[in-house]
């Protein structure tokens, strides 16, 4: 029996049919008043035939003032119910439970589209990360105001639940909110949610408590997490063990690992030599925490090829082959690995040789290849940089001067 297609049953009693999952990459691909489009869904609906086990969404904002990018898709109330619904049945009928990545940005929020940032204090982004959000200082969270955004996860997971969802995931990685008060760099409160870690993992215990007491027991709910925020003054991977040990006992379902936030990205590959070789970028970390935990964990970054993937489950330290970037240029990449029809799955971001640009490619171009599979376009692997530049450009400055809000 080919191990990556073992089911696993979660926690809460609900089953993966393999061990193959999408991981969450943000799609930009909603309508100006951000509502899920028929490109979206019918992303989706390729995806939920790819062959995986779990499809997470790309994160979906918990409130319209608080947005990451010009077209993510907003969910704050049940104003799109039908659409959202027609989004979670693009699974129905697979062997694929299709999860919606829930988020609020805090102050890594894109500037030019948001009128304030608002973070769990007044420490702004450092230079090196995106540059459309350094310089401006976010405003610190009143109380009130953390319990409101506490209240609006659960919300937003209770609509995606009876939109027919099969389950949600919380954001807790990359420099987003649940992450900002997770570091101690970013999270210089003195009150009850900064200071020790028991007051920084605060904000995320009742973020999860929230969605529990919400969607009920039978629900799943995930997070992903970093493994270390690679900062100095961060996050660390010790503090992260124990935040893992925290969630396990709070019984979360499924916990997937990444690392870096987008002062110092991490997640997409910027990586000692020593990981490179291993291709799978936590590697390290995975082993730990396996150690530590029964919770189901799943890996993400840097998985290329078959065997690694196979190695890694194999091993027993993690549950789950965490996939983006290849889901966007190998769309039956389950498929392929199942019937060992492909082995490798290289990703080659097409560059415009401009640094400040560059980087974000690793993440613009692959929206645009995502854009291509929702209009029923093959990928295309020299999609050129420069035209996903502008008209990402476009998009923002669309969204800037628009009166919609
Ligand atoms: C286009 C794109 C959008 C992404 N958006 C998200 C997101 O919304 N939420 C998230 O947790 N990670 C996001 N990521 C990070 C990926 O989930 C993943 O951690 C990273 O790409 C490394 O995995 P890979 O090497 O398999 O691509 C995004 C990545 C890409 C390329």
């Amino acid at each position: 029996m080919d191990l990556l297609q073992e089911k696993l049953t979660l926690p809460n009693g609900s089953t993966l049919s393999n061990r193959i999952a999408k991981s969450a990459m943000s799609e930009n691909l909603s309508n100006r008043l951000h509502e899920p489009t028929p490109v979206l869904i019918n992303a989706y609906k390729k995806w939920a035939q790819s062959g995986a086990g779990l499809l997470i969404t790309g994160n979906v904002m918990i409130d319209s003032k608080a947005i990451g990018e010009p077209r993510n898709v907003v969910v704050e109330n049940r104003k799109n119910l039908d659409l959202l619904t027609e989004w979670a049945a693009t699974a129905n009928g697979t062997n694929t439970q299709l999860w919606a990545q829930v988020n609020h940005p805090g102050r890594q929020a894109m500037e030019q589209i948001n009128s304030v940032l608002k973070a769990p204090s007044a420490v702004p982004l450092k230079t090196g990360g995106r540059k459309d959000a350094t310089s401006k200082i976010p405003e610190a969270l009143t109380e009130e105001e953390i319990l409101a955004i506490i209240e609006a996860f659960g919300n937003t997971a209770l609509i995606l639940k009876e939109a027919g969802f099969s389950g949600v995931q919380i954001h807790g990685a990359h420099g987003y909110l649940v992450s900002q008060f997770l570091s101690p760099d970013a999270n210089t409160r003195e009150d009850k949610w900064g200071g020790s870690l028991e007051n920084r993992s605060r904000f995320v215990v009742e973020v999860y408590r929230k969605i529990r007491a919400l969607v009920g027991n039978d629900f799943p709910i995930g997070i992903k997490l970093n493994s270390a925020d690679f900062q100095k003054g961060g996050f660390s991977e010790e503090e992260s063990m124990e935040v893992v040990k925290i969630l396990s006992k709070e019984g979360i379902d499924l916990i997937e690992i990444s690392g870096g936030t987008y002062e110092a990205p991490a997640m997409l590959g910027k990586r000692k030599a020593s990981t490179v070789k291993r291709e799978a970028y936590f590697m390290d970390y995975i082993e730990k925490a396996r150690k530590i935990t029964d919770t189901p964990l799943m890996l993400t970054g840097g998985f290329r090829t078959a065997s690694v993937m196979r190695n890694a489950v194999a091993s027993n330290q993690l549950d789950v082959v965490g996939i983006a970037r290849p889901f966007t240029v190998y769309p039956n990449i389950g498929h392929e690995l199942f019937d060992n029809s492909r082995s490798v799955f290289p990703t080659n971001t097409q560059k415009t040789g401009v640094k400040g640009i560059d980087g974000f490619m690793n993440i613009i171009w692959y929206e645009a290849q995502i854009k291509r599979l929702g209009q029923e376009k093959a990928p295309d692997p020299g999609l050129s940089a420069w035209s996903v530049f502008l008209k990402y450009v476009w998009l923002i400055l669309e969204r800037k001067f628009s009166r919609i809000f």
